[in-house]
């Protein structure tokens, strides 16, 4: 009961598995950074045991601060991998050893919005933000003082880049974040830092005497477009899954949906229809709508090693199951569309975000035609054998989709003349199979989320019964 009631409050979050060397070279990094931060409090002369005592504070507080990033990031990112814990806390360290080495001549805006840009696009902006945070307060030279309003400058420009940079949804946007960021730097370091110096009436003399604003700025500039040049070179080496990586990919002229809408024009057309509902849910729910989408567009690519074996594709005549009469191989056919999906998923670099939805969308379910075909067959044959291998959906977003294909059919065969009422106990019969054979265990799906998605599930249908709908016309009637 209380197991129960806990996952009804609180969605578990599946633990990610972190082998033991990389846990080692994680710590070893944390602590890495921790003494390029505070080694410099140690070289103050002449050393006593109040000198000893605050460096030791400063590297415990580092070492703190990089655990606690660490558990952030993990927390924002359930699935997120050692290779992507592991750049966040190198941006650190690069970032840390940068101050140290060039504090004095180069602009902290520089050091400090270029990775937090990095962060947000790859890991989300509550990482983004807790980097920022570490980085922005920890100053490896005691000797170096920030600038106040230089300190508040960089702050808010940090901020904005990491919760602007987890929101941006194309390259385009970047570019502007890019060259708007740098500007509004600009600007504030002109009205809060060089207004001090410099008469506001005398506007030339500044431009010449405070270059420094102005090459800071260009600098900033010049290594955020840089960064951005290097973003897709980031998303490949580390796995980082960015919107705008996300949207390239949802693209259908990407080769293998055309390829699926050439040779499996009716599992594309499934697989549109699994889009609309699967975005629909996951609006409702609050899911990630672009993961979801491109995760549907490429759940069934591996149907492509033989089309006309999966009904959709069959165009009535001729059905290959029948002429092959052997429950056993034909369920085997249909575990090969998720193996075979896999491979063209490793083929084409689909990120592992997307990849999870070819086996998790079929999860661990009953082949129940074929089963009950062996059955009549009195075949002595155990039930295992007519189940996908799964694993079951270990996200909401991959357990959406599995709904979603459960119902896509039953929906689209409905008759025209249905009531909502039909409609939504059938959705309903199709999630609780689903629920009571264990399929949504792992998926973090609430109750309560699990009756807005068939809310949800019942709005598509009723568009897509009002598209069937003939409208009359006349020849008098033609323009609208
Ligand atoms: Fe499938
Ligand atoms: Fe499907």
């Amino acid at each position: 009961m209380f197991y129960l009631w806990r996952r009804s409050q609180v969605p578990l979050k599946q633990p990610i598995k972190i082998s033991r060397i990389d846990n080692l070279i994680i710590f070893l990094v944390c602590i890495l950074i921790s003494i390029i931060s505070s080694y410099k409090q140690l070289l103050i002369s002449p050393l006593n045991i109040a000198v000893i005592f605050s460096w030791l504070l400063t590297f415990t507080e580092i070492l703190i601060s990089s655990g606690i990033l660490i558990l952030v990031s993990k927390s924002e990112n359930p699935t997120i991998s050692s290779r992507q814990i592991f750049l966040i806390i190198t941006l650190l360290l690069a970032a840390q050893s940068t101050k140290l080495a060039f504090a004095s001549t180069i602009s902290p805006l520089s050091i400090i919005i270029p990775p937090a840009l990095i962060i947000s696009q790859g890991m989300g902006s509550i990482t983004a933000l807790a980097w920022v945070s570490i980085a922005s307060l920890s100053w490896p030279d005691p000797a170096i003082a920030l600038n106040n309003n230089l300190f508040f400058i960089l702050l808010v420009c940090s901020s904005v880049v990491s919760l602007l940079g987890g929101r941006i949804r194309s390259r385009a946007q970047l570019l502007q974040l890019s060259i708007f960021v740098p500007i509004g730097s600009f600007l504030s370091q002109w009205i809060l830092i060089g207004k001090d110096k410099i008469s506001p009436i005398n506007k030339q003399d500044f431009v010449l005497t405070n270059g420094d604003i102005t090459s800071d700025s260009f600098l900033l500039a010049i290594v955020m477009l840089f960064t951005i040049l290097f973003i897709p070179i980031f998303e490949s080496i580390f796995g980082l899954l960015t919107k705008a990586r996300l949207l390239e990919l949802a693209d259908k002229e990407k080769p293998l949906i055309r390829r699926l809408s050439l040779e499996a024009p009716g599992t594309f057309e499934h697989t549109l229809l699994i889009c609309g509902l699967a975005e629909e849910a996951s609006r409702m729910i609050g899911g990630d709508i672009d993961l979801i989408k491109t995760g549907a567009l490429y759940h069934d690519v591996g149907k492509l090693h033989a089309p006309n074996w999966f009904i959709e594709n069959q165009d009535g005549s001729r059905n290959p199951h029948d002429e092959l009469d052997d429950p056993i191989k034909s369920a085997k056919v249909l575990q090969a569309h998720v193996d075979e999906g896999l491979k063209f998923a490793r083929k084409n670099r689909l990120p592992k975000l997307i990849a999870n939805f070819i086996p998790e969308h079929q999860g661990t379910l009953k082949m129940g035609y074929f089963f009950q075909k062996a059955k009549e067959k009195n075949l002595d044959i155990n039930e295992c054998h007519f189940r996908y291998k799964g694993p079951i959906p270990q996200s909401k977003e991959t357990a959406i989709l599995m709904l979603a294909d459960g119902c896509e059919a039953a929906l689209r065969a409905m008759h025209i003349n249905a009531s909502d009422k039909e409609a939504l106990e059938t959705i309903s019969n199709i999630i609780y199979s689903r629920q009571k054979d264990g399929q949504l265990d792992d998926s973090n799906l609430s109750k309560g989320e699990i009756f807005l998605i068939k809310r949800a599930f019942l709005n598509v249908w009723k568009r897509i019964r009002h598209r069937r709908i003939q409208y009359p016309t006349s020849k008098n009637n033609t323009f609208s």
